[in-house]
């Protein structure tokens, strides 16, 4: 690095610290957020590096974040997207690749799923031609479980497809091992879940692939951004070849020829040694992200355990200080978990004498930030109704928390001071309704 970029990074640190410090916590007035970025000096500084570099495509950021990453998520392989959804949608789309033979997934083929959940876990189901089936939760953990799932096998089932809702697990290891059986795919949707362990062992290495998204309010952030991660390099390459245009070739961008026989294919009804790099061989996307956001990504990716270990902190301050309050149901890891949560989720008793909205507006007056479990039930919502799915079972965990479940944050920006304003503030409300 010259000395003057050397100079421009210092100054750009002293910059991050002069506007970011010392400001106090006013409880009522300062926002307690749900989730959001938590970046610090060097990962301004790392922007601004990729910036006065011009790195504005995907380069060798993006490979190094995507070669770190998979090593530490313990996949053979990791591909950056623009976020979270892309990567729902390239995982499922992999299924369908005719590279797959009888094993692919064809339209009218089924995926089992999560009716209360993201909805970009369940589009690319049905943007495949894919039907959902759709399964229901427990209260407490948010999760199905392996025995609803297996219930929901049919004879088109072909895949499943689940999130790990708000970091805490699903039975991934039970699923998996149905997956198995069944000759089913399994992806898991990681996105709110980094650093998660089930049984021991890190989430998204179980199924046959994993999603991440790296938007402001997850684990770790690129702004925009998410990623696909593999063990199975089959997978790995149609990935690859559907976020990148659907090519066949796997030159990175400026380069030729790594093949080493870029004119000698002779694929489709094209004349032999047609340009390598100008053969498609899916119907594809482009999907890809900047070195932009991977050179944010590779500096917030240093800081995963002490986010994790904030995340975990901060959960369990909310966790004992609303133990005693009644009327709530709180969150419980599913069991031989160790959850890097995303939020701490509380459903209202229905018999409560208050109602959700009340308590919700309550917290929101004094600027605490409340948020949905996602969708709640989404086949209720107008963009599914009409749409081709199968539910398996009722839906009635799922409805309860459509209408009376709300999570609160528990992000590595939150102090205690904050989390112990809102233990304060629930506790007041409840007490006063009750
Ligand atoms: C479980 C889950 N899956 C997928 C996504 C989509 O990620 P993105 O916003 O990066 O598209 C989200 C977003 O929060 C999510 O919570």
């Amino acid at each position: 690095m010259s000395e003057r970029a050397a100079h421009i990074l210092d100054e750009v640190r002293k910059y991050h610290q002069d506007i970011e410090g010392g400001r106090a916590f006013v409880p009522g007035v300062t926002e307690i957020w749900p989730s959001g970025a938590v970046l610090d000096d060097e990962d301004r500084a790392a922007v601004v590096e990729a910036a006065l570099n011009l790195r504005i495509a995907a380069g060798r950021s993006a490979r190094k974040f995507e070669s770190a990453f998979a090593q530490r998520m313990g996949r053979r392989k990791a591909h950056l997207t623009n976020s979270g959804s892309s990567a729902n949608l390239l995982a499922v789309t992999a299924l369908t690749s005719p590279q797959l033979q009888e094993r692919r997934l064809v339209p009218g083929d089924e995926v089992i799923t999560v009716a209360a959940g993201f909805p970009t876990t369940v589009n690319p189901i049905l943007q495949n031609g894919l039907v959902p089936v759709f399964v229901d939760i427990d209260l407490h953990t948010y999760n199905t479980t392996a025995e609803r799932v297996a219930k929901a096998v049919g004879p088109r089932t072909r895949a499943i497809m689940i999130a790990h809702a708000l970091g805490n697990p699903f039975e991934v290891a039970e699923v998996a091992q149905l997956a198995r059986e069944r000759d089913l795919f399994l992806i898991e949707d990681t996105c709110d879940a980094v650093g998660t362990t089930y049984q021991g062992r890190p989430v998204g290495t179980f199924g046959d692939l994993a999603t991440v998204s790296f938007y402001p309010a997850h684990h770790l952030t690129m702004g925009e951004g998410g990623c696909v991660l593999t063990s199975n390099l089959v997978l790995a390459r149609i990935v690859e070849s559907l976020r990148d245009w659907g090519r066949d070739c796997w030159c990175e961008p400026g380069e030729s020829d790594t093949c080493r026989k870029r004119f000698g294919y002779q694929m489709g009804t094209l004349p032999a040694g047609y340009d390598h790099k100008y053969i498609f061989s899916h119907v594809g996307y482009n999907l890809k992200t900047t070195d932009l956001q991977a050179a944010l990504g590779l500096s917030q990716l240093t800081k995963l355990d002490d986010f994790g270990a904030a995340r975990r902190r901060n959960w369990g301050r909310l966790r004992a200080g609303l133990a005693d309050v009644p009327w709530l149901l709180l969150p419980e890891p599913t069991p031989g978990s160790d959850p890097s949560w995303f939020g701490f989720v509380v459903t209202v008793d229905p018999a409560a004498p208050f109602r959700r909205a009340e308590l919700v507006d309550f917290l929101e007056s004094r600027k605490i930030g409340t948020r949905r479990l996602f969708a709640g039930n989404l086949t209720r919502h107008p963009a599914y109704l009409g749409r081709e799915f199968r539910v398996c079972g009722e839906l009635t965990n799922s409805d309860i928390v459509t209408d009376h479940t709300f999570w609160v944050g528990v992000y590595p920006g939150l102090t205690e001071e904050m989390i112990d304003y809102v233990v304060a503030s629930v506790a007041e409300f409840v007490r006063a309704r009750s």
